[in-house]
């Protein structure tokens, strides 16, 4: 199994946990790299339905160890809730299975508050963020007062960097119209946090070079998708991360040459929540049907997904932003009964220098195919379409979901064949 790095190519939800999970049989730890609890990672098991925010998707292989690496922002309360969920569902995720940064981002109460604040004063300009308090933890990383989950081991560092950004932070706080918060309250339930979570605690980047050089592989899961990357997506309405390929590098301490393939989800059509450009979003009937046979509900929020058809000239510059070696379409069930099939090859500009999507028809199936188990058993206009999709791109597509569940999954190369 080579190292591989999986990222989505559109807004994110395009399936990154489903396809991560399935890869994870054959990889020895998965790595988040980047992004918080903003995330939302759905894994169906013989349908029993898991969600995890934090925690990479590799954690129901009891083989698999999952690091979240430094380049995450983390919430220690979200870390722990997950960790006694799944400890109800009988994985008890003891430090063989569990590897947090030291040097990860802290997300603080000040950060939510702040988040959560701001976006109610825009109005109109929301960005329409998690209010996971994402982008003001990242803020602080970059400003250098941030806390690191090093310091939620030493009292004394933390105290410290507390005094120096607590005055600031509530006085932001109370411009917004916000309550102050309180540095001993805050100070005594993070050590707390600190002490429940110390034993997860490491170098992380030493132990994924310890596990390659012992010969196993890693899985770096990404985020978000390719446009909600702070450089590269569409800006200002993207996370503040970079979400794209080489980001995996940096956020988990291996360099380039760790990677062997760049694997990118993609969604058989569109979605994306929140605020921001959509060329092909579909405000009418076609937008509801997607919506509505794909469950388009925010896996994070709870959000109506804005939806419309495949945007294949996106996916082509994603390919480039990320390197892409390999393509998985997932959702593509949801695509059955449409009489027609569209897809955007590019865009015109109209008078106001509007994008208009260039839509190119491409015919449709009845057939239910979410219990399909090779791509032969496809309807053929199916499997023209995943064609026609790998043609325009220029990436070979490995990997074909018709379902939710582990089980419906088609893989169509070396990378992806012979998985369960
Ligand atoms: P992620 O954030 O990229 O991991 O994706 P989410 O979990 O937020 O959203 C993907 C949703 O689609 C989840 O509800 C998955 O269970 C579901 N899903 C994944 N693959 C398929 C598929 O091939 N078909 C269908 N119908 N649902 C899928
Ligand atoms: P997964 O990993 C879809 C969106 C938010 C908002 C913008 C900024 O499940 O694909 P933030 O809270 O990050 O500051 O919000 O980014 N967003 C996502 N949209 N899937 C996600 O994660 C997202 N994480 C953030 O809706 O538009
Ligand atoms: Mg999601």
């Amino acid at each position: 199994m080579p190292n591989v790095v999986v990222v989505g190519t559109q807004w994110g939800d395009e399936g990154k946990g489903k396809v991560v999970d399935f890869l994870s049989e054959r990889a020895q730890a998965v790595a988040r790299f980047q992004g918080g609890n903003n995330a939302g990672h759905t894994l169906v098991i013989q349908g029993v339905k898991s969600v995890f925010h934090l925690i990479p998707s590799g954690i129901l292989r009891e083989h698999c160890l999952c690091v979240i690496g430094n380049g995450v922002v983390m919430d220690p309360a979200v870390l722990l809730e997950e960790l006694r969920q799944l400890g109800e569902m009988g994985h008890h995720i003891g430090r063989e299975r569990l590897a947090v940064s030291a040097s990860a981002h802290v997300i603080m109460p000040y950060h939510r508050a702040l988040d959560h604040l701001r976006e109610e004063a825009v109005g109109n300009l929301t960005i329409g963020t998690t209010r996971r308090g994402i982008g003001p933890c990242y803020e602080d990383k970059v400003g250098r007062r941030g806390i690191r989950v090093e310091h939620l081991i030493d009292g004394n560092r933390l105290r410290l960097v507390l005094e120096q950004v607590f005055e600031e932070k509530n006085r932001a706080i109370q411009e917004y119209g916000g309550e102050p918060l309180d540095i001993d309250e805050v100070y005594a339930q993070y050590l707390e946090y600190g002490l429940a979570l110390k034993a997860f605690v490491c170098d992380t980047s030493a132990l994924l070079h310890q596990i390659r050089d012992d010969g196993g592989s890693v899985l770096f899961e990404g985020a978000q998708g390719t446009f909600l990357d702070v450089d590269h997506g569409t800006y200002p309405f993207v996370t503040s991360s970079n979400t794209t390929a080489g980001a995996a590098c940096a956020g988990s301490g291996v360099g380039p040459t760790f990677i062997d393939e760049v694997v990118g989800i993609c969604k058989a059509y569109t979605t994306r929540v929140g605020a921001g450009p959509f060329p092909t979003e579909d405000h009418g009937e076609i937008g509801a049907a997607l919506r509505e046979k794909g469950g388009e509900f925010g896996a994070t929020t709870g959000r109506p997904r804005r939806c419309g058809w495949l945007d294949v000239e996106l996916i082509r510059k994603a390919s480039q932003l990320n390197g892409l070696t390999t393509i998985a379409l997932t959702k593509l069930d949801v695509l059955s009964g449409f009489d027609v099939v569209k897809v955007c090859t590019g865009y015109e500009s109209d008078e106001s220098g509007a994008l208009i999507p260039v839509y190119e028809d491409i015919a449709g199936w009845s057939e239910d195919i979410s219990e399909c188990v090779t791509f032969d058993a496809l309807p053929q206009n199916c499997r023209d379409y995943v064609h026609r999709i790998e043609e325009i791109v220029g990436v070979s597509i490995g990997l074909v979901s018709v379902g939710p569940d582990r089980r419906q999954t088609i893989g169509l190369t070396e990378l992806f064949e012979g998985l369960k």
